[in-house]
């Protein structure tokens, strides 16, 4: 006889059903058991015959139980054992993301640098003037008004002349990497720069692609080394993490090498080409291609900040007609409420503004680095190279030492530094120093920690 209490927190139609599902987990009622018809478990149980109909017509539901037409309601066949709760192993994940007081490795934007003012009035426009628009679902490349907002921006500051249907907008350059793997296909044989972008390696890596490492000269990627590739990817405004600015030869000579192919391909990542400190920008290779070889690629991870998730490619046109004839399956992975803000920052002059005094407010900082560390005891020690483009520059170590007992007493003082050989080079001896989410009391300690580990090495 089933003999259940209730109590007044939840509707008893549900606590009977949790009373005889238990039951029926636990072997107390066996499979193939008949239970009691509704109006005599009502009686017995003094409840109501809709409250046992609503319990007995969940546990039909989710399969508990069966029912008989004319006859009533059986316990389903079950394994009691399937039913037993395996005691999960207690795990902890690693934090990818240590914490350092002072980190010269992060890509980060500070606080105080990023419009939030701004950023809230437009998006409180886009709340109210764009309520319908926000509700409809996108096209797969992304919301019209941010690629025509990208196109335009593109055409008067970087003279690429694009239509918005080139354009692809997703969640970080990281994911449209993996979408071009989709589009460009597996078969292809990637190179990627060596020292260069870590991510991408790991990204061909989790495609279990084969990626040929491409050793640099001073000018960039080397044509010789490009025989048995076919998508290239590089970043010659302001390679990373060396800060070398490929000539506009060695652009010219990739372009030859592409053009020599049909399937061949150059990805250009422009990450942080309006940061450039001094002198005219070189132009991109997308903008010297001739035959529909080049994709472009560019992210708000440098210019607003790494937070935001937006960048975007520019595809050829024979490439954007086989994304949207193959991919277009996928829904963007960026909110149409960040995207209509954005177009309004671009749209309305702020993007340009933004840049403009983000671009100054870096170059005071790099030259109060730059003096800080020409006026401290580590001076003598290093030798400043490459800080004329984007927001990192090079500091060579000119003393021999031991490269983990460095890192690892630069870690136990706080301090988290990376050089070329974290990137995939052999020079363990030259740092990275990533000034823009630095202040100067911070770049003056990181100095001291720097000198006082060199010294006792
Ligand atoms: C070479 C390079 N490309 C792209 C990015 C930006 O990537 P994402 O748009 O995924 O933030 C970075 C970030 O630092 C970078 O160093």
């Amino acid at each position: 006889m089933l003999t259940y209490t209730f109590n007044d927190h939840k509707p008893l139609y549900s606590q009977l059903y949790s009373y005889i599902k238990t039951d029926i987990q636990n072997g107390i009622l066996s499979s193939g058991e008949k239970l009691p018809s509704k109006r005599s478990l009502a009686k017995q149980l003094n409840i109501s015959t809709i409250t046992v109909e609503n319990a007995y017509l969940q546990l039909l539901d989710e399969g508990f139980i069966y029912a008989l037409p004319r006859s009533g309601y059986y316990v389903s066949k079950f394994h009691v054992q399937s039913f037993e709760k395996k005691p999960s192993k207690p795990f902890l994940l690693e934090d990818h993301h240590k914490h350092y007081s002072i980190d010269l490795s992060s890509h980060a934007t500070s606080a105080e640098n990023f419009p939030f003012s701004i950023w809230a009035k437009l998006s409180r426009q886009v709340l109210s003037n764009h309520q319908d628009d926000l509700m409809k679902s996108m096209p797969t490349q992304g919301t019209t008004i941010l690629r025509e907002a990208i196109a335009q921006y593109l055409n008067e500051f970087r003279n690429l002349k694009v239509s918005k249907d080139q354009i692809i907008i997703g969640a970080g350059t990281e994911y449209l990497y993996s979408l071009l793997i989709q589009l460009l296909g597996t078969h292809q044989n990637y190179g990627i720069e060596v020292p260069g972008y870590r991510t991408l390696h790991h990204i061909y890596d989790a495609y279990n692609l084969h990626v040929k490492p491409l050793y640099l000269d001073k000018k960039g990627i080397k044509p010789s080394s490009l025989k048995d590739v076919s998508v290239i990817h590089t970043t010659p405004s302001h390679h990373f993490p060396t800060g070398i600015t490929m000539p506009l030869s060695r652009r010219m000579s990739l372009l030859e090498w592409a053009n020599e192919e049909k399937e061949r391909y150059i990805i250009e990542d422009d990450y942080d080409s309006e940061f450039r400190m001094m002198g005219k920008p070189l132009p991109p290779l997308f903008s010297l291609d001739q035959s529909e070889h080049v994709i472009y690629m560019n992210t708000f991870t440098k210019s607003l900040s790494s937070t935001i998730r937006i960048s975007y490619m520019v595809l050829p046109p024979h490439l954007a007609i086989r994304f949207n004839d193959h991919l277009s399956f996928y829904n963007c992975t960026v909110s149409s409420f960040e995207q209509y803000t954005l177009a309004y920052f671009i749209q309305e002059g702020y993007f340009e503004k933004h840049i403009n005094r983000m671009r100054n407010k870096y170059r005071k900082k790099r030259n109060d680095i730059l003096s800080l560390l020409t006026e401290s005891p580590l001076y003598p020690l290093v030798h400043i190279k490459e800080e004329n483009a984007g927001l990192h520059f090079l500091l060579e170590i000119k003393q021999d030492y031991d490269y983990d007992h460095f890192i690892s007493s630069c870690h136990t003082k706080g301090l988290h530094i990376k050089t070329l050989k974290d990137y995939g080079g052999k020079d363990d001896k030259t740092l990275i120093i990533n000034y823009s989410s630095l202040s100067l009391a911070s770049f003056k300690e990181a100095i001291t920690i720097l000198y006082d580990v060199l010294k006792k090495l």
